[in-house]
């Protein structure tokens, strides 16, 4: 029985922090203050607390946050219209609107209108296309703190195969080509995807993306494969209350897998830390500092 290694990606993403605290202490000395604006609408409570968590540690990064909380029947002009005015804000290096958007809004629509340079979600065609042709882009946040986790734990992926549940814009088809660039063999796969267990016993790198608590069971893992579990589910305990669990049966993990990320701990702080690095990387490309 293999002893499954719990990758602690709070303790990365802390460190991770530190390193762009530092260096935006450096640049503020020199004029410059990163700025992300995020932006809210409606009331959703996951959203919430993640827009509360992205606030409070951008300031502890050092950098300047705007946050703009609207309505749920905020009108989609307005919300283009508040996006161009953050375009054309010299202090904003970064915008992120948070999704889900409410139904009436187009949410591709919105994201067209940021600035693919102030795109620090990385959700624009312009980043996304950038991403898919080995250009520099910004990079959806949550693959990339996937991939440097990945890196972390196992040094070189090369030649390593990986396999993506999931073929969403925000995750699964950037997580495949940060994969594909760091040279593995690349599976995207999905609801209907056949056989999909035994697609995934084929992973050296099992990366879950479905946004279904527990779906990854733990005989669909290969003995040693590194485990990178992307899912945040709410679920009702038996005895009342809720509990946080991922896409893989954690318990069920244990054992077989190699290494893992646990819910909550391991890939969700990594995703603040990365959109905080990309702000970082937004402002210093915006003021010309590369
Ligand atoms: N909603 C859930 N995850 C994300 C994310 O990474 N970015 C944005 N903008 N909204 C989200």
């Amino acid at each position: 029985m293999t002893q499954t290694r719990i990758i602690d990606g709070k303790a990365v993403a802390a460190e991770l922090r530190g390193e762009i605290a530092r260096e935006v202490a450096g640049l503020k000395a020199r004029g410059l203050v990163p700025g992300l604006a995020v932006v809210l609408v409606g009331e959703d409570p996951a959203s919430q607390v993640y827009v509360r968590n992205k606030g409070a540690q951008t300031l502890e990064c050092g950098m300047a946050s705007f946050e703009h909380k609207l309505p749920a029947d905020t009108a989609e002009a307005d919300l283009l219209a508040l996006v161009q005015r953050l375009n054309a804000d010299p202090a904003v290096h970064g915008i992120l609107v948070q999704l889900p958007l409410p139904g009436h809004i187009d949410s591709m629509k919105v994201l067209s209108t940021i600035d693919p340079a102030k795109d620090v979600d990385g959700f624009h065609v312009v980043n996304a296309g950038r991403l898919a042709v080995g250009l520099d882009a910004l990079v959806p946040c949550t693959p990339l703190g996937c991939v440097i986790l990945l890196k972390r734990e196992l040094g070189s992926l090369a030649g390593l195969k990986a396999v993506v549940v999931g073929r969403s814009n925000i995750v699964g088809k950037p997580a495949a080509q940060l994969l594909l660039k760091e040279d593995c063999t690349v599976t995207i796969a999905h609801s209907r995807t056949r056989d999909l267990p035994g697609e995934c016993r084929t992973a050296d790198i099992l990366v879950a993306a479905v946004g279904r608590p527990e779906m990854v069971r733990g005989d669909w893992i290969k003995p040693g494969a590194t485990v990178i579990d992307v899912g945040i589910n709410r679920i009702a305990k038996p005895e009342g209350g809720t509990r946080l669990v991922g896409d893989v049966a954690f318990a069920e993990a244990q054992g077989i897998a190699g290494r893992i990320t646990p819910v909550p701990g391991g890939v969700g702080p990594m995703t603040i830390a990365c959109l905080l690095q990309n702000t970082l990387t937004a402002a210093k490309r915006q003021a010309g500092l590369g």
